[in-house]
């Protein structure tokens, strides 16, 4: 057998994060058999709860993709015998000690490695990483430290957050989560672009007239308003998920697979991205209404958020790269909460054919006619290309058609939760999907500017219903670039 173990703690147990995402992720790869043969959960957190009382509490709050498999009740007894509970404060390195008391007794002499992840609010933040890692890291193998955004809220109280867990941490220890980089389709972009000669020649600005990153949910900010409104959707969502997406999608090609050299590249291509102006980022804000007897709450209606909240729900701005494969190509994005559907997807729309035999002389813009790549994130994972088509006949008529790669069709498997990749990449020390410092400070020295200039300048977002697609400022921004959303209509 293996002579190591490994002890991952849940820091902030009782939390959301950990029972809706960590704990299952760590059951579902559990079920998979892909934690190491010896290894031990440990819930910490303030509130008093024993070993049984956290037990109940996993299987009770466990939906995962398992769920509903033959002999999950069997795996998940065998789950929770090895999952336990230590109550603690989290700035206090003598509950940490006793921690560590409980990890050396699991460990039984074994060669300890230790993970930790951290799910508590960034204000408490630095001080578990400095208890932790003081009075509970490993002796004799590796000390790991998962963390969660937000990662500051611009680029100084970024840095400042950096320069504090480094006086505990050496980088490669800290494992720096953008959940989106764990999702199926967007670990899937560099394969689709780099081992696929039908794409990988034609990503530039040669071809490519425009990339759409979108991010939609049908939902508010309900219940997470007092977080949110310290951040809203800029920090929320563009200068972390979309943001990466965009790296992925944009980088040079790495010399290699290797985390340093991916991560090179996206470092690279976010350092020759061009500041973003103010006007082009439309902001909006989400409104309660009636419709049909039921009524939908307002973002500034929730209790927890100030009445004259400005803070976004919704943003879409046009980004640019300015070195020779991008030039002058617009990256838009846009993200909100509270709008007509949930969604995640990239939309690459093609240039047209020059000259194209079939649109010419019809009168009908060449642009209509043009091809378009859509990665759809979530939900319902697919990939297709539209393309032009002769609808079947004796005349001659074209439409737009997709060539489909609907996952569900084409795979039997599940896709696993973003979750479960990550946590499992962090087991095995692979750092290719997390954010090394210099990249998260990119991705702040890009906002920072802008998120500064609409919060002095107090720009009032442009309001709209909930439930709908959005303000309108999104279609007069991307036609100033000349580009149509893809997502509507
Ligand atoms: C989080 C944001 O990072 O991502 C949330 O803080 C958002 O506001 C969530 O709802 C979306 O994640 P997913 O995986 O449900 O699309």
């Amino acid at each position: 057998g293996d002579d190591s173990t490994v002890s991952i703690t849940i820091v902030g147990a009782s939390g959301d994060l950990a029972k809706k995402k960590i704990f299952p992720a760590l059951f579902a790869l559990y079920y998979e058999d892909c934690l190491p043969e010896h290894f031990t959960i440990f819930g910490y957190a303030r509130s008093k709860m024993t070993d049984a009382e956290l037990r109940d509490m996993v299987s009770r709050t466990l939906t995962c993709r398992i769920d509903k498999r033959e002999n999950c009740g069997e795996k998940m007894e065998q789950f929770l015998k090895r999952c336990f509970y230590h109550s603690g404060n989290y700035d206090s390195e003598q509950n940490f000690t006793e921690l560590d008391g409980k990890l050396k007794e699991h460990e039984a002499g074994r060669v300890s490695n230790r993970l930790f992840y951290l799910s508590i609010p960034p204000n408490i933040f630095v001080d578990a990483v400095k208890c932790a890692s003081r009075s509970a890291s490993s002796a004799n193998g590796w000390t790991r430290v998962i963390v969660e955004k937000p990662f500051g809220r611009d680029s100084d109280s970024s840095a400042a957050l950096t320069r504090s867990l480094k006086q505990y941490l050496e980088e490669e220890q800290i494992f720096r989560i953008d959940h989106y980089l764990g999702k199926e389709l967007v670990e899937n972009l560099s394969v689709l672009r780099f081992s696929n000669l039908i794409f990988e020649p034609l990503w530039s600005r040669k071809y490519i007239r425009n990339v759409q990153l979108i991010f939609s949910e049908d939902f508010g900010t309900e219940g997470r308003g007092g977080y949110f409104d310290h951040y809203g959707i800029i920090r929320d969502i563009m200068q972390n998920h979309l943001l990466q997406i965009l790296a992925l999608f944009a980088m040079e090609t790495p010399v290699s697979l290797d985390a340093e050299d991916i991560r090179n590249e996206k470092v690279k291509v976010l350092r020759s991205m061009r500041p973003i102006h103010v006007d082009d980022v439309v902001v909006g804000q989400y409104k309660g209404h009636t419709r049909g007897g039921q009524s939908y709450p307002g973002y500034t209606d929730d209790k927890t958020v100030p009445e004259d909240s400005l803070t976004p729900t919704f943003a879409a701005a046009a980004l640019f790269i300015d070195n020779a494969r991008w030039d002058g190509v617009p990256f838009l994005m846009k993200a909100g909460k509270a709008l007509h559907d949930r969604r995640a997807e990239i939309r690459v729309q093609f240039r047209h054919v020059p000259g194209n035999l079939y649109y010419r002389n019809s009168g009908t813009d060449p642009d209509r006619a043009t091809n378009e790549l859509v990665i759809r994130v979530q939900p319902d994972e697919a990939i297709y290309l539209k393309i032009n088509n002769k609808v079947p006949g004796l005349g001659m008529r074209l439409d737009r058609s997709n060539l489909n790669l609907l996952y569900k069709a084409r795979y039997a498997k599940e896709i696993p939760d973003a979750y479960e990749r990550l946590v499992l990449d962090a087991i095995e020390g692979e750092r290719r999907l997390f954010i090394r410092s210099d990249e998260l400070d990119a991705a702040w020295s890009l906002f920072t500017p802008v998120l500064k200039e609409i919060g002095e300048k107090k720009v009032i977002p442009e309001y709209y219903p909930y439930g709908s697609r959005g303000p309108v400022g999104a279609h007069y921004l991307a036609a100033r670039h000349n580009v149509k959303w893809g997502d509507v209509g």
